[in-house]
């Protein structure tokens, strides 16, 4: 596939007998309902149609500061939730981004064709550097760590919430212009949105997305969350005054989060729920079992996984990402063609 004179350097697969997925998770905490709704959950269900890379980003982590060992941890933590949902290690590529050299390495080519202004439109770098003391040239340089994490697996669907948006349109552009530079060296990936569920909001605050680093713990439903503090979230979610059901993301934030969240779990409509429904309290009773429902056998799945089993099953993954990775990383370092 590569060669050494950087001539020869086809963009895609030789036999791309089914389009390749690939997505990441930072491991910054249990995985919450926003992750599963948004993301997760295709990922498991791409298994069926594609061949499935998925990587727990701890590099990404250090964007913010971190004590040491913090993240090693949080990356074991965030893959038994991966296995638990239903990502199956022998059906698809299951990683740690610090275990695969080549994203750093791709990376630097990425800054190299990434323009500052660019870099500075990010608003994902414009929310975080406003709640950040310290904002570090990491976290101003993420989007491009994330075009390799991409990049570098001949990717062409990338399964994401609404947040990430920019960030794989940003990977488009710079593989586009890395191609043109270069030549046809790297596969040009789509987005994969889901319809409904891209971006759960807070329960707490419907203005803002479902996150980890939310300002109150009680607007974000873990996978690991026991049924006690499901429900008392579910009952205390942020809804408005008027006691009408109606499906208005704009007006009614709050009641359209819980009909999303019920129409995501139960494969329903939130316009059509909302009919189904006159007051707030049994709107919020059904979303709670229903994700209570949907939680029980992921929870059951994660209790059963221990550490050592984790990691072992982590080595075979980074060999498996590394067979696809060296060769994508072999086509660009020929084709830059350095001494
Ligand atoms: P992260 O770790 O913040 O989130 C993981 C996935 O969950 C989605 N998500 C949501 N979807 C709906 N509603 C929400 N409230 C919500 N919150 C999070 C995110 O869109 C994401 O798909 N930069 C990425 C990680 C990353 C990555 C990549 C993703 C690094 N390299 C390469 C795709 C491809 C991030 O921080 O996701």
């Amino acid at each position: 596939m590569s060669s050494d004179d950087g001539q020869d350097v086809p963009a895609t697969r030789e036999s791309p007998i089914r389009p390749r997925a690939f997505s990441g998770i930072q491991p910054t905490g249990t995985v919450h309902l926003g992750n599963y709704l948004g993301a997760l959950r295709n990922w498991v269900d791409l298994q069926d149609t594609t061949d499935g890379v998925y990587c727990v980003v701890d590099l990404h982590a250090l964007s913010v500061p971190r004590e040491p060992g913090e993240v090693r941890q949080a990356t074991i933590e965030a893959v038994k939730d991966l296995l638990a949902i239903g990502i199956d290690p022998d059906r698809s590529i299951l990683f740690v981004q610090s275990h695969v050299r080549e994203h750093t390495e791709l990376t630097w080519h990425m800054q190299c064709v990434a323009a500052f202004g660019e870099l500075r439109r990010m608003t994902q770098f414009k929310d975080k550097s406003e709640s950040n003391d310290f904002v570090s040239a990491g976290l101003f340089t993420y989007p491009t760590l994330q075009a390799a994490d991409i990049l570098l697996y001949d990717t062409d669907i990338v399964p994401v919430g609404d947040d990430q948006r920019q960030h794989v349109e940003f990977t488009r552009d710079l593989a586009i212009r890395f191609n043109n530079r270069y030549g046809d060296v790297l596969v040009v990936p789509e987005h994969r949105i889901p319809e409904a569920g891209a971006r759960v909001m807070d329960l707490q605050n419907p203005g803002g997305k479902m996150s980890k680093s939310a300002d109150s713990p009680q607007g974000t439903v873990l996978l690991t969350d026991s049924e006690a503090d499901i429900t008392r979230k579910f009952k205390r979610a942020v809804t408005d005054n008027d006691a009408e059901v109606r499906f208005d993301p704009e007006r009614k934030p709050g009641v359209s989060n819980l009909l999303t969240i019920l129409a995501v779990a139960t494969d329903g409509d939130p316009v059509q729920l909302a009919s189904g429904y006159s007051q707030y309290g049994p709107l919020k009773a059904d979303a709670t079992q229903a994700i209570l429902e949907l939680l029980r056998p992921i929870q059951k799945r994660r209790a059963e996984l221990d550490d050592p089993e984790v990691v072992q099953l982590l080595a075979r993954g980074a060999d498996k990402a590394r067979a696809v990775a060296v060769p994508v990383m072999d086509r660009v370092r020929a084709a830059v063609n350095l001494l």
